[in-house]
């Protein structure tokens, strides 16, 4: 396969890799569904609209506003979302049941997702259709959605622990019938980054619409595979806000697309600037707080504690950061954290920053009390840092 470079800095890194088929990804967003699977959450109507209006503004291509057949709120939910005039498509979700599609038409959504268990396993156990029955309700769904006119987004359910000769057998089928785009779900979260690219590649070598990918986080891969998808050829990256989702959450939004601009050079329409502030909204909605260490939108994210890290980001950000993605970029700030890490040169800076001018001798000092407070395993706040540093002055002074 040729290589391509696609990622250059000035720093003389140079990554290289395969070179990437499509060079915008589309963002389907299903914060409002996949996600709302989460277990405990559950978004009141009121706030499905807003977290809508938020994902609009943010720039996602497609919004899953729900699943319209599950209940009456439900559906009263998609079809005030999909009124609210909002720039992105606004999608329903749908079983390949007649009655399923009719409630996501009820709902005036602008696109159907509608899916099927593939896997043998699933087959079996849970909806007890053969192999055959499954490709033949897959075309009627795929049929029936394209009479009405709107675009329609087919899903082989657990494709990922599907017979791949059967899979392909589904996903042609449906493409035959006037499918618009063939989603690979790893509905479980098997998938290794190697085994989803080359899935993706073998579906990408014998279908002609667009493929999508929807990957859950059960060994914490479904970001690394939704890349790995995209590599072999996915045009769309199923995702939600703060990897919200059933189990261990699905492919999170905000690391997949600022692995996308940033590492790979691919574009989407997402305003990243608004992803710190999506990410609270979500938070906020959910009752499911962001880990500090979440990538991209956790309150660490951009935060620096040793002395050795803090020296280097005070002389230039680039030391001890990505430099290919910014505080700026993704609307979060640069901190400085004090501890017993902490340095002298993130001390003077922070106090240099509030007016405050310590000489050397002062700066030792209280450097000296930051540290013995942080060794006693306490949290040393600006509050802390400014009666320190209070004292000390004060004491030196006098
Ligand atoms: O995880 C999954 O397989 C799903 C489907 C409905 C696409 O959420
Ligand atoms: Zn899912």
């Amino acid at each position: 396969m040729r290589r391509t470079r696609y990622c250059d800095f000035t720093w003389g890194i140079v990554f290289y890799s395969v070179e990437i088929p499509n060079k915008t990804i589309e963002i389907f967003d299903t914060t409002l569904r996949d996600g709302e699977q989460t277990p405990g959450v559950s978004f009141t109507h009121e706030k499905k609209l807003e977290i809508a209006r938020q994902l609009d503004r943010l720039g996602v291509n497609i919004i899953e506003a729900g699943f319209p057949i599950s209940s009456a709120g439900e559906k009263e939910a998609v079809k005030d979302i999909s009124r609210l005039g909002l720039n992105c498509i606004v999608c329903g979700l749908a079983r390949v049941v007649k009655a399923d599609i009719d409630a996501c038409l009820d709902a005036d959504v602008g696109m159907v997702h509608t899916f099927v268990s593939t896997s043998d396993i699933q087959r079996e156990h849970t909806i007890k259709k053969s192999r055959e029955e499954v490709v033949a309700m897959a075309v009627e769904a795929v049929e029936y959605i394209k009479r009405h006119g709107l675009p329609c987004l087919f899903s082989a359910m657990d494709a990922t622990r599907t017979d791949v000769d059967y899979l392909i057998k589904v996903f042609k089928a449906a493409e035959d019938a006037g499918a618009d785009i063939l989603n690979i779900p790893d509905t479980v979260g098997v998938a290794s980054p190697v085994s989803m690219k080359g899935l993706t590649a073998e579906v990408y070598k014998n279908v002609r619409v667009p493929i999508a990918v929807h990957c859950h986080n059960d060994f914490g891969l479904a970001v690394a595979n939704s890349l790995a998808a995209v590599e072999a050829g996915a045009k769309q990256v199923q995702v939600t806000m703060n990897s919200l989702g059933e189990r261990a959450g699905n492919a999170d939004l905000a690391q997949v697309v600022m692995s996308l601009h940033s590492i790979y050079g691919v574009r989407t329409t997402i305003r990243t600037r608004h992803l710190v502030e999506t990410a609270r909204v979500i938070e906020r909605f959910s009752g499911i707080p962001i880990s500090p260490t979440q990538p991209v939108v956790g309150a660490n994210a951009f935060s620096h504690e040793s002395g050795i890290h803090s020296h280097g980001v005070i002389e230039e950000s680039k030391t001890f950061e990505p430099g290919i993605m910014t505080p700026e970029m993704v609307g979060h700030q640069r901190r400085l954290v004090l501890g017993k890490h902490t340095g002298k040169h993130a001390v003077k800076k922070i106090l240099n920053d509030s007016g405050l001018e310590p000489t050397e001798a002062e700066l030792n000092a209280i450097l000296e009390r930051v540290k013995a407070l942080g060794d006693k395993g306490k949290k040393v706040t600006d509050v802390d840092l400014y009666a320190i540093t209070e004292a000390v002055m004060g004491e030196v002074a006098h």
